[in-house]
């Protein structure tokens, strides 16, 4: 009897474990720039830089009333990473027009800081998930760090910004319904930035965004004000496969359909809520059907993402379904026609995002 060990049945590749090194290394740097990025934003470094560069460590430090030392450390290794420009001739700092659109520009729907306090933010729970794998037990949206919630808001909202109308327009006959006075209910609404979108751009509608999460309902009623629209949107503290109202020409869910706990009740019930041409507009964050075709950059994000909240959200929830933030058209299609709808369609994509039409 052989006792060959399995290192000695399948040597190692020195080609392949020195780029697997080398992906870590990029792995780490990446895991602290997470954190920097967040600090560049709050303490507006990078939209100093984009305002008044190019910058010295020193000017930049004199401009946002912080400490020199920990600027020029920040600055290198942001220019290290490609997120900053350094000119050596002059020791100066600045960012590119692509850097200031990813990093200076908070309207931009490319705007990453956001993203990067949502990622520092939701790893917060690390050691309570860890023990969930170990219990299969679910962890509720509402308890993480309130950091998530602002960079879920952040992250997703120039998006909403700059392609939410044309997702309306791409179904079917729902925008000139919502010009003349229509009906809509968001849920899973958070803090509201697709909610008041909405209300901004169909003053004649009534909006309703709908959230189990009583935080972030209070914060959308905050926004909802700030806004001038607080006219025409209500907010209410409900869960998906139980709020109330009927008779709505759009039910939307951004980016929160699989989220849900009993995502087939709650089609059951969206389906209850709608006039019977009204249409459900769910987007979900881009992916294929195979998960050997979600072996990319942004799958890695979603799946990632979606192992530290999504699905702990869903499981922690009745049914405990466990969708995933990667589950595709197909599997949403079966899904919703679970719940009863009969019609359903991909209606418009961007590199990042799926929007699905779903009709009675
Ligand atoms: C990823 S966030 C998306 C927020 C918002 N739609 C956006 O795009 O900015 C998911 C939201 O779903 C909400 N949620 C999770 N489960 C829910 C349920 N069963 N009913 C209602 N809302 C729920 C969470 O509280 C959270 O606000």
């Amino acid at each position: 009897m052989t006792t060959e060990t399995r290192a000695e049945a399948d040597p190692i590749n020195e080609q392949q474990l020195n780029e697997l090194v080398e992906t870590s290394l990029v792995d780490l740097g990446a895991t602290v720039h997470a954190a920097l990025a967040v600090i560049g934003d709050e303490l507006n470094l990078y939209t100093t830089l984009d305002d008044a560069g190019p910058l010295t460590s020193t000017e930049v430090a004199e401009k946002t009333d912080t400490a020199e030392r920990y600027v020029r450390e920040w600055l290198r290794s942001q220019a290290a990473g490609g997120y900053v420009t350094y000119d050596p001739e002059t020791d100066r700092y600045d960012l590119s027009p692509e850097q200031a659109y990813v990093l200076a520009n908070r309207e931009s729907p490319v705007f990453m800081p956001g993203a990067f306090q949502l990622v520092t933010s939701v790893a917060k729970i690390e050691p309570d998930l860890t023990e969930a794998f170990r219990t299969g037990e679910g962890i509720g949206w509402h308890e993480h760090d309130e950091d998530v919630f602002h960079g879920t808001e952040r992250f997703f909202g120039p998006s909403y910004g700059a392609f939410l109308l044309d997702w309306i327009e791409a179904l079917d006959g729902v925008d000139p319904a919502l010009k003349v006075g229509g009906r809509i209910a968001d849920i899973g609404c958070g803090h509201g930035a697709p909610t008041i979108r909405m209300a901004e751009a169909y003053p004649d509608s009534r909006v309703v965004g709908i959230d189990y999460h009583e935080a972030s309902i209070a914060v959308a009623r905050e926004r909802a004000e700030a806004a001038n629209v607080a006219d025409r949107v209500d907010f209410e503290v409900a869960t998906a496969r139980e709020y109330n109202g009927t008779d709505y020409d759009l039910v939307t869910m951004f980016n929160c359909f699989h989220d849900m706990g009993d995502p087939v009740g709650v089609a059951a019930h969206v389906r209850e809520t709608l006039t019977d041409d009204g249409a459900w507009m769910i987007v979900e964050p881009y992916a294929e059907d195979d998960v050997e075709d979600n072996l990319t950059p942004f799958g890695r994000l979603a799946y990632a993402i979606s192992t530290v909240a999504c699905t702990p959200n869903s499981l922690s929830q009745d049914v405990g379904y466990g969708l995933g933030a990667q589950a595709g058209e197909e599997q949403t299609r079966d899904v919703v026609t679970e719940g009863g709808f009969t019609r359903f369609r991909r209606a418009a994509e961007t590199p990042t995002s799926l929007v699905f039409e779903a009709k009675p």
